[in-house]
């Protein structure tokens, strides 16, 4: 009878291996993703948020003031950076780390979180709390990967200028340029026994280069720019993500391409990680949910993007007001009374709202305390002067839209999309 009810569980475990599932619950496309030995999975948001998901159930950490890329799991912590230049600690949030440019790639070791900054530099930051911060660097270029080699003792980093350096992490110093790729190298991935070095550029080159002799073995084919890389925890398959939306898996003991399929009907491959037990990938792109595909059977499930966005349907058909909105600002921002976790609150009910004020939702102390009230007026200076000189220091982008008509076309639509039915 015991065996019988542990059996059924087992099948009807939701993170049984090998089926197709996704993800659900952010408010936009999923940036990071990175998965713990133990099945948990934690994905980056352009919501500004992350989430920690155990069996397909989120938790959802909220704090960071622009779209979060970058999450590392390392057991009982979680690592997460982005746009806002900060590096937090969950749970609670706490900022371990801040650049003065967004933070794009993290990497941990048993005593350091490495970040990779376009602000030209590479943080080091103690775990806990013992030792100094350090920055690698500056390299005269933004940088977009970092990962650790060595037990946590040399760093290896990438990024816009195309060079591939080798630091040591006790005296921050550079030990060696490995190589100088003509074009910006997006992503790294080091073998588990350190062998071989993959890496992906902005011109489409995806390319394995082995540490000691260092020769390189091509896997480039005719799509750009490569945005993700994922080893499996054995080191046996190599996932590549690129910017047509596509997936290619390589066999790293025979070195051959295996799977190649199209993941996204739209948009890029943003995010890539193996499942803990090797058996499925976890990717993410312009949708809000991460999809993951059993390797043995990629390609024959539901790809990324089949689902209408709404800044996605056809402009043609739109008015330019709702137009306006579908392009420049849905992503964001919701119109129903409920803001569904995007970045920015719900504009339901706008219309002589004071700025700020939306319950629920996490503003920034500098819009929560303006005393703007939303009207025709202050939405069309808002976007006239734009955000960043209307109300600065709010975490609203910088955006401006510059022909008066297009305002008014947009405000125009908003005064009706928003309007509270009651
Ligand atoms: C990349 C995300 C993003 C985009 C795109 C965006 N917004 Fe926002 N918006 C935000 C965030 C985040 C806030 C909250 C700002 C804060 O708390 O400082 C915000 C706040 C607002 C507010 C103030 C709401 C309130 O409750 O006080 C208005 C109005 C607004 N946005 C309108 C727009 C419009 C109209 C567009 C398109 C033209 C747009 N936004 C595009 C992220 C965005």
């Amino acid at each position: 009878m015991r065996l019988l009810a542990v059996a059924l569980l087992l099948a009807a475990s939701p993170t049984a291996a090998s089926e197709f599932y996704t993800l659900k619950g952010h408010g936009g496309p999923i940036m990071g993703i990175d998965a713990a030995p133990d099945g948990r999975v934690a994905t980056a948001s352009f919501d500004n948020s992350v989430g920690l998901w155990t069996d397909r159930t989120p938790h959802w950490y909220d704090g960071h003031e622009a779209a979060v890329n970058a999450v590392a799991i390392d057991g009982e912590e979680l690592f997460s950076a982005g746009d806002d230049f900060t590096l937090r600690r969950w749970p609670g949030g706490q900022v371990i780390g801040r650049h003065k440019g967004k933070i794009v790639s993290i990497a941990v070791s048993a005593s350091h979180v490495a970040t990779a900054s376009w602000d030209g530099t590479i943080g080091l930051w103690p775990r806990f709390g013992e030792g100094p911060t350090r920055f690698l660097g500056p390299v005269g270029a933004g940088v977009n990967a970092v990962t650790f080699a060595r037990g946590g003792e040399q760093l290896y980093s990438a990024g816009m200028d195309g060079r591939l350096l080798l630091w040591d992490v006790a005296s921050g110093r550079e030990l060696q340029e490995v190589l100088s790729h003509g074009f910006g190298i997006n992503e790294l991935v080091l073998d588990p026994s350190e062998s071989w070095l993959a890496y992906g550029a902005v011109d489409g080159v995806t390319r394995i280069r082995n540490l000691a002799t260092g020769a390189e073995r091509d896997f480039t084919l005719d799509r750009r720019p490569i945005l993700a890389l994922a080893l499996s925890p054995d080191g046996k398959d190599l996932a590549v993500g690129d910017g047509e939306g596509y997936i290619m898996v390589i066999d790293t003991d025979a070195w051959r391409i295996t799977r190649d399929f199209r993941a996204a009907l739209r948009g890029p491959i943003w995010a890539l990680a193996f499942s803990a037990d090797g058996q499925n990938i976890h990717a993410g792109g312009i949708d809000n949910a991460v999809h993951s595909w059993p390797i043995a059977s990629l390609g024959e499930h539901e790809p990324i993007a089949t689902g209408e966005q709404r800044f996605l349907k056809d402009p043609e058909t739109m008015e330019n007001g709702e137009r306006q909105f579908a392009r420049k600002c849905s992503i964001c921002h919701t119109l129903t009374p409920d803001s569904a976790r995007r970045a920015g609150p719900s504009l339901y009910g706008l219309f002589d709202r004071p700025a700020g004020t939306l319950p629920g939702y996490h503003y920034s102390e500098t819009l929560a305390q303006s005393e703007v009230i939303w009207t025709a007026d202050t939405i069309d200076a808002l976007f006239d002067e734009g955000p960043d000189h209307y109300i600065p220091g709010s975490k609203m982008p910088m955006q401006r839209i510059a022909k008066p008509q297009d305002r008014a076309d947009l405000i125009d639509y908003l005064r009706r999309a928003t309007r509270q039915e009651n």
